[in-house]
């Protein structure tokens, strides 16, 4: 149809995240709200039948290639799985990921590997098992185990999430590097964003990349890695005397962080949202429902893009309007 130019991947934004469910088996502490209240009632949440047509019409019609899927815990959806292999196989996809905590790795990493995943982040904070129960309320074992089962089945890329919690995991930091090399894993240290206020934590919790990045080339050389890894805003470094590749996500520290953003989101409750750490959303819902009209979910596509912001407000006293788990970080 004549309405939709087709942009072939020349698109500067391609990389799609899409929230499947604000759930989740587990209760970070910089991320879950004690108040369960907010979690949404079914029929609010897109279908994946709905998902996909708002891929369909709007994502690959404005050239985006690259997805991931995230939640809440995206696995504790029942059907993602079988959603992520629909999509691989459409032949306008280039790469589905997913950011998960872990939890159902063991039971899943084979069907993601069958299904073509590109890629898995696993959200690990520490190694210490007391210390993991604190942090998220669960239990670290399923997640070591489905970090190892990933790897038996050979998903070409897994890499570690840690969120950065001052005087909570600083002493993880090292052993979590090591253990991380060891298993030949990339890690990426993330800075705390101020998306979800849990009560939990405070400001007096944050602690930059570029702290930790000195205080690591106080101990080893880190080189920058010539080559790029996923499609994320990540910085790489390589220490040297330890063969380690650690990544390094400062979205408050970094000045240039959404210098070269090439992302938008999907919220599980069906908005666009073209930023993190922005309020504008577009609300998609009115052209799902009650029937697809696929010329205007590609509007919606084309001035979401129009209005994304250069960058994120967190540096402004920014009040997140919403939970981390109905955007997928
Ligand atoms: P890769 O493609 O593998 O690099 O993935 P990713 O880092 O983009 O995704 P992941 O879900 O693993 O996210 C890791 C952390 O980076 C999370 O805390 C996200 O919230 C954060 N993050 C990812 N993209 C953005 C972004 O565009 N802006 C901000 N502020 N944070 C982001
Ligand atoms: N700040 C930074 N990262 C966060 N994540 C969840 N909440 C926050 C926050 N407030 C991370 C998770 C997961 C990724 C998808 O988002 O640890 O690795
Ligand atoms: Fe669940 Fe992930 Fe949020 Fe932790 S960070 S509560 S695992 S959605």
């Amino acid at each position: 149809s004549n309405f939709f130019q087709d942009l072939q991947g020349s698109a500067k934004v391609h990389y799609l995240r899409i929230s499947v469910t604000d759930r989740c088996n587990e209760r970070c502490v910089y991320c879950f709200p004690q108040d369960l209240g907010f979690l949404s009632k079914k029929e609010n949440i897109l279908s994946f039948e709905e998902i996909y047509w708002t891929i369909f019409y709007g994502a690959l019609r404005h050239g985006f290639k690259d997805f991931r899927i995230t939640g809440g815990e995206p696995l504790v959806r029942k059907g993602t799985v079988s959603f992520i292999e629909q999509l691989t196989k459409i032949s306008k996809v280039r790469s589905v990921r997913l950011s998960t905590n872990g939890t159902l790795l063991g039971l899943y990493a084979r069907k993601l590997k069958e299904a073509n995943i590109a890629g898995v982040n696993v959200s690990l904070d520490c190694l210490n098992p007391s210390l993991y129960k604190k942090i998220t309320g669960g239990d670290i074992t399923p997640v070591l185990e489905g970090i190892d089962e990933c790897q038996k089945v050979g998903i070409e890329s897994v890499k570690i999430n840690t969120v950065l919690l001052r005087g909570i995991n600083e002493g993880e930091i090292l052993p979590l590097i090591e253990w991380a090399s060891e298993k030949k894993l990339v890690i990426r240290f993330i800075e705390l964003m101020p998306i979800s206020y849990t009560g939990k934590i405070s400001k007096e919790n944050f602690l930059s990349v570029a702290e930790l990045k000195k205080r690591l080339e106080k101990l080893d050389d880190l080189e920058p890695l010539e080559y790029k890894l996923g499609q994320g805003p990540a910085k790489y470094f390589r220490m040297k005397n330890r063969n380690a590749i650690v990544g390094f996500i400062g979205a408050i520290s970094d000045f240039h962080f959404c210098d070269n953003c090439n992302k938008m989101r999907l919220t599980s409750d069906g908005f666009i949202r073209p930023c993190l750490g922005n309020h504008l959303e577009i609300d998609i819902k009115p052209f799902l429902r009650p029937s697809i009209d696929p010329f205007k979910i590609y509007k919606a596509f084309e001035l979401a893009l129009q209005r994304k912001p250069p960058e994120h407000s967190f540096r402004d006293n920014y009040n997140p309007g919403r939970v981390m788990t109905s955007i997928g970080g």
